[in-house]
């Protein structure tokens, strides 16, 4: 084989970045793969819509004429929805093309089905582009998983809901306005469900705990929260206190099971997402040997999108088959201790024995441990409480700054460290 044959499904923002980042970089592909990357043929929707400047390149809204290509080596996917990228890329697979997918909910799904389909064949796939954009997340947990455990994993991966918050904050903005500039710029599209609701931050997050732990928590126990009722006078009095708030996909796997959340979370300035703001995104990887690893950039876009997969192209040379590690079926832990704050004016107020008070910020807010639970049963009562899980430590600078008026957490009593 002379020259890598391509496929690419989808000519929007990513398909687009692909394609020119191949032309652009034919030198550089070359060098690296020794053979010439050339796009055989590009599936559309409304091939009205579009011009190739390659007379030489099919373009199509047939997927049956991109199967029928006399060559092809590995289809790229960036089209939207869980269908029809699935089934197309299970044919791609029964013609012996590796698969590279950009497509998360349908990878969220389906994921596991592709590989091992992807391996009967003897093919492979990839997927570097489902999570955080150019971010190489999924090849750095790979290399640590050579010889680390991953203990947990923490998240900023939807820059449109980051940005939002930033937003919010910096600007002292309401959420509408801030949801308003994030489609002006085109961070945001005009149905911003999958974003503002944490849809998409949550299909990450199944990617995620498949390939760092080898399996997806059940769906129906994620808490999954998005950030269209935060309230921008929440987000001003927590700067006040120094916490930012965070939209955060947390992963975690003890010895009982994986624990999975995707909501908006407070987070002090010890903490690695702290300071990620505006449409940039984060992923916090604990492991057992390395310790943390923080690595930060561009979540999403035409190019850093397109850098994902041209990356995946040159690994998958390299490697062949599942990307996923199998462990045996775990149970899932009990819902454990964290930290809260709830806001109330009401700060004197009895709290059910299951809630531990740390302390309280009079008219302000109580700051309790409790389980999640326990948290939404007091919620469920009480229309007016809002509550916000905090990570990191709230340490006790901050809380003395507060001027706390009952302060029972005392320096010998250690907060759990990153919860
Ligand atoms: N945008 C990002 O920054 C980003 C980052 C990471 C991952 N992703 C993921 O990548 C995928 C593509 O995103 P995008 O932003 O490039 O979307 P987009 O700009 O809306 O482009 C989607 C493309 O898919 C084509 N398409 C849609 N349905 C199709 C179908 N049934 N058959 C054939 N073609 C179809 C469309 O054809 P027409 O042009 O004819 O309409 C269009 O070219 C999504 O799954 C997204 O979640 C996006």
């Amino acid at each position: 084989m002379t020259d890598i044959h391509i496929a690419l499904l989808g000519f929007g923002t990513v398909g687009k970045g692909v394609y020119e980042t191949i032309q652009t970089h034919q030198t550089r592909l070359k060098a690296i793969l020794g053979k010439n990357v050339k796009v055989a043929g590009v599936l559309v929707t409304d091939v009205e819509k579009h011009q190739l400047q390659d007379d030489g390149v099919l373009l199509t809204s047939n997927f049956e004429d991109i199967l029928n290509l006399p060559k092809l080596d590995i289809v790229i996917e960036a089209i939207i929805g869980k269908e029809p990228g699935f089934s197309y890329l299970k044919k791609s697979i029964e013609r012996g093309c590796h698969i590279i997918t950009a497509n998360k909910e349908m990878f969220a799904y389906h994921g596991n089905e592709l590989l091992e389909y992807a391996s009967r064949f003897n093919v492979a796939c990839g997927f570097e582009a489902t999570v955080a954009g150019g971010i190489p997340a999924i090849q750095t947990i790979r290399t640590l998983l050579n010889v680390n455990k991953i203990e947990r994993i923490e998240g900023i991966v939807n820059g449109t809901s980051n940005y939002i918050l930033s937003k919010m904050r910096d600007e002292e903005v309401a959420f509408q306005t801030a949801l308003q500039a994030a489609q002006e710029l085109g961070y945001a599209e005009a149905d911003p469900t999958n974003d503002i609701e944490g849809y998409d931050a949550f299909y990450k997050a199944m990617v995620l705990s498949q390939i760092a732990f080898g399996e997806q928590p059940e769906w129906q126990r994620v808490t999954r929260k998005g950030i269209s009722a935060i309230s921008h006078s929440h987000i001003q009095l927590f700067s006040e206190w120094g916490l930012r708030v965070k939209h955060v996909i947390s992963l975690e796997k003890g010895p009982r099971g994986i624990r999975c959340s995707v909501k908006p979370v407070l987070v002090g300035p010890s903490h690695p997402l702290y300071s990620v703001d505006g449409v940039q995104n984060a992923i916090s990887i604990d492991a057992d040997i390395v310790g943390n690893i923080t690595l930060q950039g561009p979540g999403a876009g035409k190019f850093p999108t397109a850098s994902a997969i041209v990356e995946d192209l040159i690994q998958l040379n390299a490697s062949q088959g599942s990307y996923f590690k199998q462990e045996e079926n775990v149970r899932f832990k009990k819902d454990p201790q964290v930290q809260w704050v709830i806001l109330t004016k009401q700060t004197n107020q009895f709290l059910p024995e299951s809630l531990e008070v740390i302390s309280r910020v009079p008219e302000k807010a109580i700051f309790v441990k409790a389980k999640e639970k326990d948290i939404n049963r007091l919620l469920e009562g009480n229309a007016e409480l809002k509550a916000y899980q905090a990570y990191g430590q709230l340490n006790h600078e901050l809380l003395e700054n507060l001027q706390l008026n009952d302060i029972r957490l005392t320096r010998k009593v250690a907060v759990p460290k990153g919860i």
